[in-house]
């Protein structure tokens, strides 16, 4: 499985690629609106630390405006991801933009049938935002399994990407569940390796060794 974070914020993405688990970066506009700097040093700064792909999205809502967006931001680095969100204007940018070879990662992604369509559009990543069907009483992981069926029914080579991940389990569900790809805010990725039990265990150790001979 792997393990991209939700940020764009340089210093988190500094700090979890020296953890040498890092496999990609997702960024949106809220989370670029809160770093506070150029926008385009800052994307190909991160694709500078980041060895894999970076999702960077479009703000234009129609195809023939999305495609030459798309295009400038595919620019930027060789690693680039295309965000654009699942509408009928997405998918026809989608297409015209998997034609030429770019990767497009469709967002906002919140039923089974806009990932289907999604696929079909050619679509290198789909992003089911499953912490905000949570937020509306609908189970999100639901949506990752009813993807996860569809895309093995028809081996379409579409990857998935888990998103709007609020907690550890959400990440440990999606794995169990198949899913090629969390992308997980810092704060949760912290949240990954720690357990009450390591630290009281090292704690203890870390005590009992002083009464260890060394002589
Ligand atoms: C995914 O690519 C999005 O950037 C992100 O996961 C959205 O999460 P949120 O619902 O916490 O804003």
């Amino acid at each position: 499985m792997k393990l991209f974070l939700d940020t764009a914020n340089l210093s988190e993405i500094k700090e979890v690629a020296s953890w040498g688990i890092l496999d990609g970066v997702t960024t949106n506009p809220t989370l670029c609106s809160k770093e506070n700097v150029p926008f385009e040093p800052l994307i190909k700064d991160i694709c500078r630390i980041v060895n894999g792909p970076v999702s960077v999205e479009c703000i234009s809502t129609q195809a023939e405006e999305i495609v030459p967006e798309a295009l400038k931001l595919s620019q930027l680095a060789a690693n680039i991801a295309v965000k654009i969100p699942v509408t009928l204007e997405g998918l026809k940018a989608t297409r015209i933009l998997a034609g030429s070879g770019v990767k497009v990662n469709m967002t906002l992604v919140f039923s089974p049938s806009q990932a289907l369509l999604a696929a079909k559009a050619g679509a290198a990543f789909v992003s089911p935002f499953i912490g905000r069907l949570d937020d509306v009483s609908q189970h999100g992981m639901e949506l990752v399994e009813q993807i996860l069926t569809i895309y093995e029914n028809y081996q379409f080579e579409t990857e998935v990407i888990v998103a709007s991940i609020r907690h550890p389990g959400h990440v440990v569900e999606a794995a169990l569940l198949g899913a090629d790809i969390a992308t997980v805010p810092y704060g949760v990725m912290e949240k990954l390796v720690k357990h009450p039990l390591t630290d009281t265990g090292i704690d203890r150790f870390l005590a009992d060794w002083k009464k260890v001979s060394l002589k």
